[in-house]
């Protein structure tokens, strides 16, 4: 089970407050209780002294609801008792304060003597007694409960601020490319969080590193593979020239593609190499002329194919990016729809404008790519169900991983009825800043 730093302090804290509190509570309802206890011993003592200096004889059982309706007071005196012989056995008593039981019920009397002789007592039920010390105690400690709640609910804000910017820190965190490996800044953090922050910048630098080194291992291999390619190539060429016999040519046809493939596989990589070393994002380019040449680069394979390729542009758009980024970007893409769309079909390239990005769609009338695959294409080297010609199965990541570094999104749809692929690619115009300064304050 995950253990809750948030809960465990909040459990720990209201687990406290109720504990002192109870036990408080509990202290002061006894102490009020035996409070109120006394104070209605001294309403007995002076409803005596009030009765002893008064001259007139109490001939019968008084109430004396005068002091207070509830604490049902009685006045009784020795001898004068003609309506009752059920406070004869007080009289046997000795003066003063004494707890007594008068035909099965508790009392608590004071016995005295007027100067005149006669003995009277001032009589309280010890149940009336009770009920009443009980009530006053409860109304002591009643809002010392009431407070509880109201304690508890402030415990719960001020816990769940204090945690703040850590839930800020795991949003930020999250909401992190792969690729961005900058620092998470300090200066508005808490000291406490600073030493996970720091270990965790010291976690970026060292990934940055690996990945740096990585991507350097795959270009130079692949740059050093360019060469030997590139010479194999003319090879098969200048053999295709030659006077061959028949069966010898098949196999020449054979090389020339598979050195065809393995320098368009070498291309790839150094395209994909490239982008992960990290473009510069600071200058501004116009995607319609990129987009211009690469329609002209890639005529020549779509009308082999008898493929209707049309390029559209509003107003001018200019993005933050290098120039070689958007070009391997749209190749990839416009490559994508020609290699996968049948003969005689369409492609509409649509650059537009849209708020505050620019807005790349590439449509083809091919077979679309199923659901399933929808995802899995942009990881390298997978390529769909289909794989039609040839291909590394790299385009797409490279793709995704230019958007994604150009903080924009790229999204594949099937288009309804009579099929095809719309690729749609979204890039802000205005790059925000790669730092992501959070306010961990
Ligand atoms: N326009 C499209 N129409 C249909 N399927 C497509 C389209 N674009 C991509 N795909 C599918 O997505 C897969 C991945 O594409 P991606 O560009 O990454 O690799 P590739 O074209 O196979 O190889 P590479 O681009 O590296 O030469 C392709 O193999 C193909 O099945
Ligand atoms: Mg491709």
């Amino acid at each position: 089970m995950t253990r809750s730093l948030r809960q465990n302090l909040f459990i720990g804290i209201v687990g406290a407050v109720i504990l002192t509190g109870g036990l408080a509570g509990y202290l002061v309802y006894n102490w009020a209780y035996d409070e109120a206890i006394e104070m209605q011993d001294s309403v007995l003592l002076q409803i005596a002294s009030v009765a002893r200096s008064h001259d007139q004889d109490v001939t019968t059982v008084t109430e004396l609801n005068g002091v207070d309706a509830d604490t049902h007071t009685v006045l009784v005196q020795e001898g004068k008792d003609a309506n009752s012989t059920q406070f004869r056995s007080l009289w046997s008593l000795s003066s003063g304060l004494q707890d007594t039981t008068i035909e099965g019920v508790f009392y608590r009397a004071f016995l005295s003597e007027r100067s005149s002789g006669p003995r009277f007592a001032v009589l309280q039920q010890t149940s009336v007694r009770e009920e009443i010390g009980s009530g006053m105690a409860l109304r002591v400690i009643g809002p010392m409960l009431a407070l509880i709640p109201v304690m508890t609910i402030l415990i719960a804000i001020v816990v769940a601020q204090s945690f703040k910017p850590l839930v800020q820190l795991s949003h930020q965190v999250d909401a992190r490319n792969a690729n961005e490996l900058n620092p998470l800044p300090l200066v508005h953090a808490p000291s406490e969080l600073q030493p996970f922050l720091i270990s965790l910048n010291r976690l970026f630098e060292r990934v940055r590193e690996l990945l740096d080194k990585q991507q350097k291992i795959i270009a130079d291999a692949a740059h050093e593979l360019r060469t030997p390619i590139t010479a194999l190539s003319i090879q098969a060429e200048n053999l295709d020239a030659t006077a061959l016999p028949e069966d010898a040519r098949s196999r020449v046809e054979a090389l020339k593609s598979g050195a065809i493939r393995t320098k368009h596989l070498l291309e790839q990589l150094l395209a994909m190499a490239r982008q992960e070393n990290g473009a510069s994002l600071n200058q501004k380019i116009e995607i319609g002329e990129i987009a211009k040449t690469a329609v002209i680069n890639l005529i020549e394979s779509s009308n082999r194919k008898e493929i209707d390729l049309g390029l559209e542009q509003g107003e001018p758009i200019q993005v933050c990016a290098e120039k070689i980024t958007i070009e391997v970007l749209l190749r990839n893409i416009i490559d994508n729809a020609i290699k996968y769309t049948p003969k005689g079909g369409k492609i509409d390239i649509r650059l537009r404008r849209k708020n505050d990005l620019a807005v790349i769609s590439v449509e083809d009338t091919g077979p679309g790519i199923v659901d399933d695959e929808l995802e899995s294409v942009f990881a390298p080297f997978v390529r769909g169900g289909s794989k039609e010609g040839d291909g590394s199965g790299l385009g797409l990541s490279i793709v995704r991983r230019i958007v994604d570094q150009l903080g924009g999104t790229v999204t594949l749809l099937n288009k309804a009825g009579r099929g095809g692929l719309i690729v749609t690619v979204e890039i802000p115009i205005e790059i925000k800043s790669a730092v992501n300064v959070a306010n961990l304050a």
